[in-house]
């Protein structure tokens, strides 16, 4: 297939030498972020390695009460009678109130069962500042709005430009049809769409943890298919893509595409897409025999 563009084996080797330069640095940046996220979402379930425990502790936070309550349910319940549990966990389901914190007589069951191990000086929470006390009593709620604003602006910006980069510097590549090429460029931006919204998704409901892992993901696998293309293009072309007779091999995505013709994939394709398409036929008639008439009548009752 004739190209009117210049593809990257043909680039000179400044422009080379400047493109593999940036690959280079966002491929070592990808992996500090990988550690990154290794360390601080892969700790949050207090074992080491990424789960989806991580992920929903991360976003949704633990939700099963707050961490005073667990371990008086826990490992602590051993240092109070039940009444005097039952207490602090009162206190603490009723706001935890520093005035009835004395009140309550709240302050007399800990120091008296608690401070002396929970004192300053040990390696655990020091339970005569109440302000760390305090901290313990508030529900884990996972990242909070401020904090996910943030973190999807920033990732919005940064990685669209990071992948801007990449699939134009891809884009110049030879080996891979058009289509192949646009699903590769393409893919890493509906994957960092996914991915924020799985974030916000996670806030609401931990089910879309699973979203988030499967997001970051795709766009790591596309990440890694451009990388590797453009770089094999600018460098080893002749021997990634040249077989022993000097003649060209094929297109891999020509390759892929006759081996999955070969198992039947398209015809598997184009049945899937007529259940598709039913399926989105039979939801869009529900909607409108449902759906709207009960969405115009929440607006009529309202007025
Ligand atoms: C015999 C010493 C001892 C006494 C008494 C004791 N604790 Fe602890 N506490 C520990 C140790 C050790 C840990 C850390 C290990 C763990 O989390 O189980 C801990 C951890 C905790 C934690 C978790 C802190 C964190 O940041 O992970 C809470 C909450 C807690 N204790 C509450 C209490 C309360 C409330 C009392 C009083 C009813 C109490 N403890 C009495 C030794 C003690």
């Amino acid at each position: 297939m004739a190209r009117e563009f210049s593809s990257l084996r043909n680039l000179d080797t400044p422009v080379k030498v400047l493109f593999t330069g940036y690959l280079t640095s966002v491929a070592v940046g990808y992996l500090f972020a990988l550690i990154q996220i290794l360390f601080t979402h892969g700790m949050a379930d207090g074992k080491f390695g990424l789960s989806i425990d991580d992920i929903v502790y991360s976003y949704y936070g633990n939700r099963s009460g707050a961490l005073l309550e667990t371990k008086l349910n826990g490992s602590m319940k051993e240092n109070a009678p039940e009444k005097e549990r039952f207490a602090i966990i009162q206190w603490v389901r009723d706001g935890a109130d520093e005035d009835d914190y004395i009140d309550d007589g709240i302050e007399k069951i800990i120091q008296t069962r608690c401070v002396m191990c929970h004192s300053k000086g040990a390696a655990i929470p020091n339970f005569n500042d109440f302000k760390v006390l305090k901290e313990l009593t508030k529900e884990d709620e996972g990242a909070t709005f401020g904090s996910l604003t943030r973190v999807s602006h920033i990732h919005l910006f940064g990685i669209g430009f990071i992948f801007m980069f990449v699939g134009l510097i891809f884009s110049f590549t030879e080996t891979s049809t058009v289509t192949y090429k646009c699903l590769a460029i393409g893919m890493p931006y509906v994957f960092l769409l996914v991915d924020i919204l799985s974030w916000w998704l996670t806030k609401l409901h931990p089910m879309f943890a699973w979203l988030v892992i499967m997001a970051g993901t795709g766009m790591a696998i596309s990440f890694l298919f451009m990388w590797t293309v453009s770089i094999l293009e600018m460098w080893w072309f002749e021997k990634a893509f040249v077989n022993a007779r000097g003649e060209r091999s094929p297109q891999w995505s020509v390759v892929v595409e006759s081996k999955f013709r070969e198992l039947g994939g398209e015809d598997a394709l184009l049945r899937l897409g007529a259940i598709g398409k039913q399926i989105g036929l039979f939801l869009w008639t529900k909607w409108l025999s449902h759906g709207l008439p009960f969405v115009k009548s929440l607006f009529k009752t309202k007025k």
